[in-house]
C-alpha cells in the first residue's frame, strides 16, 4: 500500500459518516454517536496525515504552499467542529453549521485526492510513498484510541 491509498481509507469513511451526520433529524443519541465517531475521524487523520504526510513534504521546495494551504485548511475544519458543538441541537442552527462543516471536509478531501496527490507524487519517492503510508496508519491507529480515551 502507499501512502495515497492509506490517505484515502480514510477519506471514504469521512465521507460517509458526514452523509449520515447530515441525515440524523433533531437532538438523538445517534446523531451525538455519529458526530463523536466523524469527529475522532478526523482528528486521527488529520494528525497523521499532517505527521507522516504533510511534514515531509514541506521538506521540499516544491512542497511548501500545497502544505501551508491544507493545514490551514485542517485548521479551519477544527474550527468548523468548535461552531457544531456550541450550536443547539434542537434549532436548525445546528444542522447549518453541521452542513457548513461537511461541506468543508467535502472541499478538503476532493482538493487533496485531485491536486496534492498529484504535486506530491512529483515530490515523493516510491520507498517514501510506502514507508510513510505504514507509518501513517500505525500513528492513525494510536490517534484514534487516544480521542476514542479522551
Ligand atoms: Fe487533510
Ligand atoms: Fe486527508
Amino acid at each position: 500500500m502507499n501512502i495515497f491509498e492509506a490517505l484515502r481509507q480514510s477519506h471514504e469513511i469521512q465521507r460517509q459518516l458526514g452523509a449520515q451526520l447530515l441525515k440524523t433529524k433533531g437532538a438523538s443519541t445517534e446523531r451525538d454517536e455519529i458526530f463523536k465517531q466523524y469527529k475522532i475521524e478526523l482528528a486521527a487523520h488529520e494528525t497523521a496525515e499532517e505527521r507522516y504526510f504533510y511534514i515531509p513534504l514541506l521538506m521540499d521546495d516544491n512542497g511548501v504552499d500545497l502544505t501551508r494551504h491544507a493545514m490551514s485548511e485542517h485548521h479551519e475544519i477544527d474550527e468548523y467542529i468548535e461552531q457544531v458543538e456550541q450550536a443547539d441541537q434542537t434549532t436548525s442552527a445546528w444542522m447549518a453549521a453541521a452542513k457548513k462543516l461537511v461541506d468543508q471536509v467535502h472541499h478538503h478531501l476532493s482538493e487533496e485526492e485531485h491536486r496534492f496527490f498529484q504535486m506530491s507524487g512529483k515530490i515523493l519517492t516510491e520507498t517514501q510513498k510506502t514507508q510513510l503510508a505504514k507509518q501513517y496508519l500505525s500513528e492513525y491507529e494510536l490517534q484514534k484510541q487516544k480521542q476514542a480515551a479522551a
